[in-house]
């Protein structure tokens, strides 16, 4: 694997072979066996949006194997003065063994790649987020033994995270529901490609969506760059929000994912994220295991 730009570009294969390292990396963590694949090899950590658990995760996951990590907040690099992208790969590859990065535009991320020559990861675009969705389908089949077969079901906000859930839960088989008010779908392209399989839907209707889920899935209303809008938003989505409503709908050993941070009252009740918190944490610690398997697969 070259290069993690977004899941489309991974097959099946590719991802259940991700899985299963990552599966193999935290059980190795957790019995304190240490590695020295990523010995000698640095990996830069652009950051254009504030972030937590990718930062932490990252840095943490260099470390565990071996190599180290560099935190480069686009703040202070040239590129937030607009020296351009096709520079800015060409000096940072001959440096590096390797960058994550965190932007806006998705085109930032494909340019990074074209135009260096060391491997490329996305951290979170406006379009995907494809490391929080390896670390949700580990949680998914570390939680119910399979991923196929199992419908995800997706409230709120048609962004980053539904674009990504979708694309990860339709290649690994799963029936994948989405309800969120009309215009604020996810990518259109991939709704379309989606539907063909038979195991798509998107709705406005909540519970819907939610009728037998086996994983309920949710997300801010307001993303990072949408702060402007946040007041409009809770308008809008006010009552896309996974309550003991929804859970009632759906089958009664479904579980709760949320990529954090979470708007407790807002997209998720803080009585149903409390009650399904270790699921929640759970994916949050997967974090690092999925990205560990990922940065083997791209820099050893
Ligand atoms: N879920 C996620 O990507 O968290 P951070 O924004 O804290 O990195
Ligand atoms: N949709 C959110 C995800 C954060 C991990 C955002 O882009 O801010």
């Amino acid at each position: 694997m070259k290069h993690l730009l977004k899941l489309m570009d991974l097959s099946e294969q590719e991802i259940n072979e991700i899985l299963n390292l990552a599966d193999q990396l935290k059980y190795e963590k957790k019995n304190g066996i240490k590695h020295h694949i990523l010995e000698g090899k640095t990996l830069g950590l652009i950051f254009s949006k504030a972030s937590t658990r990718t930062r932490v995760s990252f840095e943490v996951g260099m470390y565990d194997l071996g190599g180290s990590a560099l935190f480069l907040s686009a703040r202070d690099l040239q590129i937030g003065r607009g020296e351009p992208v096709e520079d800015t790969a060409r000096v940072l590859s001959r440096y590096l063994d390797g960058i994550m990065i965190r932007t806006f535009a998705q085109s930032e991320v494909e340019d990074l790649a074209k135009y260096g020559s060391i491997p490329i990861i996305n951290g979170l675009t406006d379009y995907c987020h494809p490391c929080q969705v390896l670390a949700d389908l580990m949680t998914i089949r570390e939680h119910k033994g399979v991923i196929k077969g199992n419908k995800l079901c997706y409230i709120g906000d048609g962004n980053n995270m539904t674009n990504s859930l979708i694309v990860g839960g339709i290649k690994m088989g799963m029936t994948v529901s989405v309800a969120c008010p009309k215009g604020y779908e996810p990518d259109a392209e991939l709704m379309k490609w989606a539907s063909e399989t038979g195991r798509f839907t998107c709705t406005d209707n909540v519970f819907e969506a939610a009728k037998n889920a086996d994983v309920l899935y949710t997300d801010v209303w307001a993303s990072m760059g949408q702060e402007a809008e946040a007041e409009e938003r809770k308008r809008i989505f006010k009552g896309y929000q996974i309550n003991s409503d929804v859970m009632a709908v759906a089958h009664d050993d479904a579980m709760v994912l949320h990529c954090l941070p979470a708007h407790r009252e807002e997209e998720i009740t803080a009585e149903v994220f409390e009650s399904h918190a270790n699921e929640i944490f759970d994916e949050a610690e997967n974090r690092l295991h999925a990205q560990k398997a990922v940065l083997v697969k791209c820099l050893a």
